[in-house]
């Protein structure tokens, strides 16, 4: 038996409409709360836009004890006033280069200190962390890699202001996040447990699909080595992004993995495979608390050692590992 207290999930994908209504209560049943990503069609970007959607997340979620920690999209014309105002009802703004990834099509085009020093100055001074999908639009496997001059050149700049580099993949970040003290990164948990080969190394596995796509064995090994070492610089994100199983198994596969129903039971059996489980509680609640300066709602969940069969899908939605058995289950 294990009992995590007030498990986070620090960057997931609860979409919106009929879709929101499958997903979220399969998170809200089993963490305290989450940072819910703002890329809807159109993205999230005003103070009304945010109320309303965390009235929506609240609905969808009924009674459950979960706080979803609501995001901003990145935009470099907002101003100090707005982001004063906003800092009420947000916990971070998220920022996409734009064309990068899903409904990223109004992201920043170029990223430099200068063209975003008023934003990044204010959320500095209100405190506000940064989120980033760190990514250039070079060759697939490098994006990553040459994002990183982009990081330190913003961590460099802006010494104050608390830089989390979304859903890191590559040995290239963890490296990179080490050198700034200013500088943070959620892990996912689809990327300690795949490679590239898993994606598309056999037959092609559209539901392994995501962005960032999964890397080489040693990059899997960094971030292993620093998740499972219960660092404090970094925190669980599972990035679980859900799209209709007619949009992944089909020519032009959207992008994302879909892993919220079975993201505890997994990361449990992950850390004890390495006899860590000690360091759980850091890498799922305890490092976001403090990265994020938060105290969360109480929720104490309990896994037992018992087999599982997940569901093949969740109302059109397939989950990573659907049909397989876990070894790990939630009380
Ligand atoms: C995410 C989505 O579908 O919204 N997709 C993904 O592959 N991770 C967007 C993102 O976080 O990049
Ligand atoms: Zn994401």
């Amino acid at each position: 038996m294990i009992t995590l207290n007030s498990p986070l999930d620090m960057h997931l994908h609860l979409r919106d409409n009929n879709m929101l209504k499958i997903v979220a209560p399969l998170s809200s049943k089993d963490f305290a709360g989450a940072v819910v990503m703002p890329n809807l069609v159109p993205p999230i970007t005003s103070i009304y836009e945010v109320k309303a959607y965390r009235d929506r997340i609240k609905d969808a979620i009924k009674d459950d004890n979960f706080e979803p920690f609501m995001t901003l999209f990145f935009k470099s014309d907002y101003d100090y006033d707005f982001l004063k105002e906003a800092k009420k009802y947000i916990k971070s703004i998220k920022l996409y280069p734009a064309g990068i990834t899903t409904n990223s099509e109004d992201g920043v085009s170029s990223i430099n200190v200068e063209e975003l020093r008023n934003t990044l100055e204010a959320m500095s001074e209100l405190e506000l962390p940064l989120c980033i999908h760190g990514e250039s639009n070079g060759f697939v496997m490098d994006r990553e890699k040459e994002f990183v001059p982009v990081y330190q050149a913003l961590a460099k700049a802006f010494p104050n202001l608390k830089i989390i580099m979304e859903h890191i993949t590559t040995k290239d970040s963890v490296e990179a996040l080490k050198k700034y003290e200013n500088l943070y990164a959620t892990i996912t948990l689809h990327h300690l447990l795949i490679t590239l080969d898993d994606v598309a190394g056999g037959l092609l596995q559209p539901h392994l699909f995501c962005k960032p796509i999964a890397k080489r064995p040693e990059d899997k090994k960094a971030l292993l080595d620093i998740a499972l070492s219960g660092n404090k610089k970094v925190m669980f994100g599972s990035d679980s992004a859900p799209h209709p199983k007619s949009a992944k198994e089909a020519p032009g596969c959207a992008a994302g993995v879909f892993t919220a129903p079975i993201i505890l039971p997994k990361l449990v059996e992950l850390f004890d495979s390495y006899d860590k489980l000690e360091n759980l509680q850091a890498f799922i609640s305890d490092n976001a608390r403090e990265i994020y300066n938060l105290t969360p709602l109480k929720k104490d969940i309990t896994l037992k050692k018992e087999e599982w069969k997940v569901p093949s899908e969740y109302d059109g939605v397939v989950p990573m590992f659907a049909g397989q058995k876990l070894s790990w289950k939630i009380q």
